[in-house]
This record gives C-alpha cells, sequence and structure tokens, in this order.
C-alpha cells in the first residue's frame, strides 16, 4: 500500500513537471538586439527583463506614448515565445524617467493591456540605464498545456 502511493506521487510530480517544461531564458529579442536574456521562465510563469522601446537594436523615437508602445508590443513578444500573452500578465512594474510621464504612459499602458489589469507598481527612478523615458518589466502566468 505505502509502495503503490509513493509511485502515485512519483507520476503526479512527474505530470506537473511536464505540464510546467517551459524552463530557461526566453531570448526573442536577441534577433533584434543584443539582449542577454528577454525574459526567464520557471514553474508556469515568465519573469521579463525590463524591457526597453528599442526596435531591431534602436530606441524609437515619438517620445513616452510611442515609447510605451513599442515597450508592450516587445513584452508581447517575449511572452508569446514563453507560451502566453499580455492577457496572462500578473504584475507589471513601470519605470519613468520622468512622473510627469505617468498619465500619458497611462494612457497608452490602459488601451493595450486587455482587462482584468495586471497589478501595477509605476515609479519615477533617478535614472534610467538609456536614452530613453521608460522601462517596463512583467511577470506572467503560463497556462497549462
Ligand atoms: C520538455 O523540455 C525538454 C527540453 O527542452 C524537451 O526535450 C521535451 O520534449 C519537453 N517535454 C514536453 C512535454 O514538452
Ligand atoms: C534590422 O537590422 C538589420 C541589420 O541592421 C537589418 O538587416 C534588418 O532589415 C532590420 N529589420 C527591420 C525590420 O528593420
Ligand atoms: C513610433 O515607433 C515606431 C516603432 O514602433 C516607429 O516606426 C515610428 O516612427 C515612431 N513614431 C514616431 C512619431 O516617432
Amino acid at each position: 500500500m505505502k509502495l503503490i502511493s509513493i509511485f502515485a506521487t512519483c507520476l503526479a510530480v512527474a505530470g506537473t513537471a511536464c505540464a510546467y517544461n517551459a524552463t530557461g531564458p526566453v531570448t526573442y529579442l536577441g534577433s533584434q538586439s543584443k539582449l542577454l536574456s528577454g525574459g526567464a521562465t520557471a514553474q508556469g510563469l515568465v519573469y521579463t527583463s525590463g524591457t526597453t522601446p528599442s526596435f531591431n537594436g534602436s530606441i524609437v523615437e515619438g517620445g513616452i506614448k510611442n515609447q510605451t508602445a513599442q515597450i508592450i508590443k516587445n513584452i508581447e513578444v517575449v511572452l508569446e515565445e514563453a507560451g502566453t500573452s499580455l492577457a496572462n500578465i500578473l504584475k507589471c512594474t513601470v519605470f519613468l524617467a520622468d512622473i510627469e510621464d505617468y498619465a500619458a504612459m497611462n494612457e497608452v499602458y490602459q488601451k493595450m493591456l486587455p482587462y482584468p489589469k495586471p497589478a501595477r507598481t509605476a515609479l519615477q527612478v533617478a535614472k534610467l540605464p538609456g536614452d530613453f523615458l521608460v522601462e517596463i518589466e512583467a511577470i506572467a502566468a503560463i497556462p497549462y498545456y
């Protein structure tokens, strides 16, 4: 009886491991620019890197709204590579070079992220690591397959 139940547990654990078999770096944007990793997945979750408003290795022009839109598109491709989508984001953190850009960032963010909105933190940071106005990171659930 005891042996059988241990065996059943092992099968259950193996089954879980298969359901969550999307573990490792997500590198899609590496084809656009020399990113170390667009994100990392483990246990049914994907954590994106702090995603910048880059397209094909260059920061896009057009101010905070265009930069926010480009970031969300970049996050979307990372999430899609990980087997999920914007709809499954649990949490976003938005880093702004200038908190005065909050309303304009929010206008684009509200339009692009599906309802229900993920939890979010938004803050102004003293400096971002490049010549851009905003950086966003996301944590998303990867649905079972
Ligand atoms: C799990 O990942 C490994 C390594 O990438 C792969 O060989 C295997 O086919 C995957 N299994 C499933 C069920 O997706
Ligand atoms: C991206 O950059 C590469 C190399 O500079 C270029 O060959 C390619 O056409 C660019 N892609 C797009 C979509 O602009
Ligand atoms: C906005 O960004 C896109 C790339 O996502 C770029 O093609 C376009 O020129 C930018 N718009 C402006 C007004 O700079």
